[in-house]
């Protein structure tokens, strides 16, 4: 991402191997600035926003609506399902997919290749995140969030953690550290574009104990194992950029991140994550 600030105005350029985004506050400069790329390189200039990396981007009142819709089909296609019927969730809550059940793929190519294009698919379908990339048999948790910029999902992630804690309340913090790393993130990101957040970031945790760890600048022994690195949240949180609140297991939006649910419960939460249907307009 490239950005070029003026006293009066700004100009910013995200590329992306051949595909570029570029977007101004001057009305003036921004065409200039596209003549002056295009007597340089060899480049088309497709207007309005409405592809990027295979990603269909359409405006309408309500903002940008982002779909892979073209991408789905050509999946469906690909692996031969487009007769298959739709189900209401993507993971069974009961009982959970597990690698000690059921038969082996003879061909488990075939399988991989599917689970590499499905990732690509989370782009803009966090709801299917956990059981593309969740996993149930490993005694690793799984760590689960979703970052908000006003009613806005920005970024998701449904990930195993690298080690294995030693206490629940252990790996919900480390889930802590990982969003407050995202989060941190965010906040430069939203800088280089000339946005300053003068709030904290409220981080909404449901474990009582973590979020206690993240408030407790004294160092107890029984975290000391947790690396150093994880410590910065206690930074974050003293220095105000950060609040950790409790919230109850019921209003976590992160579960849909983190394990497989009813069908009530999975689509209240993608439903908070303004998951919807192309066609829901
Ligand atoms: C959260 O914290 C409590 C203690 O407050 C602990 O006993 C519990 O097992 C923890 N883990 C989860 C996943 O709630
Ligand atoms: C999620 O959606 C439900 C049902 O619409 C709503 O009651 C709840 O407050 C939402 N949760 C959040 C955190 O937005």
């Amino acid at each position: 991402m490239f950005v070029r600030q003026s006293t009066s105005s700004m100009l910013v350029l995200l590329l992306y191997v051949d595909d570029i985004i570029l977007t101004g506050s001057d009305p003036v400069e921004l065409p200039s600035f596209v003549d002056a790329l295009s007597s340089r390189f060899a480049m088309k200039d497709l207007g309005d926003l409405h592809f990027f990396l295979g990603i269909e981007a359409r405006r309408d009142s309500s903002g940008l609506f982002l779909s892979q819709t073209h991408y789905t089909a050509t999946l469906l296609q690909r692996f031969d399902m487009l007769g298959a019927n739709s189900d209401s969730t993507p993971m069974a809550s009961t009982p959970q997919p597990s690698l000690h059940h059921g038969d082996l793929l003879p061909d488990p190519a075939e399988y991989r290749s599917m689970v590499g294009a499905l990732q690509y698919l989370t782009m803009t379908r966090p709801d299917i995140a956990y059981s593309v990339t969740g996993c149930p048999d490993s005694r690793r948790s799984t760590s689960g969030y979703a970052l908000f910029l006003g009613s806005n999902v920005v970024t998701w992630s449904a990930k195993k953690q690298p080690t294995v804690s030693r206490s629940s309340a252990e790996s919900e913090y480390r889930s802590v550290a990982y969003v407050v790393a995202e989060s941190y993130w965010l906040r430069q990101l939203l800088r280089d574009l000339g946005v300053f957040l003068h709030r904290p970031v409220i981080v909404y945790c449901d474990n009582v104990s973590a979020t206690y760890l993240a408030a407790n600048l004294v160092f107890h022994a029984r975290t000391k194992h947790i690396e150093i690195d994880f410590h910065f949240v206690r930074e974050n949180v003293a220095s105000g950029d950060i609040v950790v609140r409790y919230v109850s297991t019921s209003d976590q939006l992160a579960d849909i991140f983190t394990k497989g649910l009813s069908r009530l419960k999975f689509h209240q939460l993608k439903a908070n994550l303004s998951v919807v249907s192309p066609h829901s307009d």
